[in-house]
């Protein structure tokens, strides 16, 4: 057999990948966090950190031009060593849907058993304020393909995994009363992931609306799929960084994305510490 033309599978460049990680970071974690567009300052509250940028894991897809290169953090919250991506691949950029959960595959293969999903979103219920944060309870997948379509690794999980509790109860109630301690709202809510790049049209959100949807983004149900098929625990939190299209009747744009993030990044932070410690796996 000529080895030269053997092809790594999936769980193998997993594999690869999370050692890796290992070589440059030993702790074993249990707990993840995966930061979205404009939130990335939490990674900036780790103990201990060691960062290592996207590019120099085996199997991270490569950067795409706008290139602001995302990194994996290691490093201890009251003691609790987790993972922080700071950045992900989008379906948007270009990524097929393998490259875009590769680093959950990674972190599945590396130990971590409860993942925290962060994300940008737009409001679509009106109870959502700008700046207001989410918890996800539910998703819609509504970005056109699943991202487990094709063979199926029984090493990673089921063929058909069941998705009725994506977003575990159990944590959905400590991050509730997180947030109640700190005297922050947060409204439940289901979050409907479109491919994007372009914003939606205002009929696309009265669509939305009606299918159930509570807030709009581009990412993290991808994420969250491939998490619950390797029976990770996932808990989701959307920063309502504006309110969608058609609703407040003002166009919208990324600038407005990211100054939002800014200025809730304090109370973001802040849940997030609060929380992710307490995330028993
Ligand atoms: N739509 C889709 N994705 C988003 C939005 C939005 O309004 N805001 C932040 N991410």
């Amino acid at each position: 057999m000529d080895q030269a033309f053997s092809v790594e599978t999936l769980y193998e460049r997993a594999e690869h990948a999370a050692r890796t990680i290992r070589a440059r970071w030993s702790e074993e974690a249990r707990s993840s966090v995966v930061l979205g567009s404009g939130l990335g300052a939490f990674a900036d509250e780790l103990d201990e950190p060691v960062a290592i940028p996207f590019e120099e894991i085996p199997g991270f897809a490569e950067t795409t031009v706008e290139g602001h290169a995302g990194r994996l953090v290691g490093g201890k919250i009251e003691g609790v060593p987790i993972v922080v991506m700071q950045g992900r691949f989008h379906f948007y950029e270009g990524y097929s849907f393998e490259e875009a959960t590769f680093p959950v595959r990674t972190l599945g293969v590396l130990g971590v058993r409860s993942l925290v999903l962060t994300n940008a979103a737009g409001g679509i219920n009106t109870a959502l304020k700008q700046g207001a944060l989410m918890l996800i309870s539910d998703h819609l997948n509504l970005m056109g393909a699943n991202p487990l379509r094709g063979a199926n690794d029984d090493r990673f999980g089921a063929r058909f995994p069941d998705m009725s509790e994506v977003y575990d109860r159990e944590y959905q109630e400590i991050a509730v009363a997180e947030a109640h301690e700190m005297k922050l709202q947060m409204e439940r809510g289901v979050y409907a992931a479109l491919s994007g790049p372009s914003y939606e049209t205002p009929a696309e959100i009265r669509m939305l609306r009606t299918l159930g949807a509570d807030a709009v983004g581009m990412s993290t149900v991808p994420e969250a799929i491939i998490a619950r098929h390797m029976g990770m625990r996932v808990l989701g939190i959307s920063c309502i960084t504006n309110m969608a299209a058609g609703i407040s009747g003002q166009p919208i744009n990324h600038a407005e994305v990211l100054e939002t993030g800014e200025r809730v990044r304090a109370d973001f932070t802040e849940l997030l510490r609060r929380v992710v410690s307490k995330l028993t796996v």
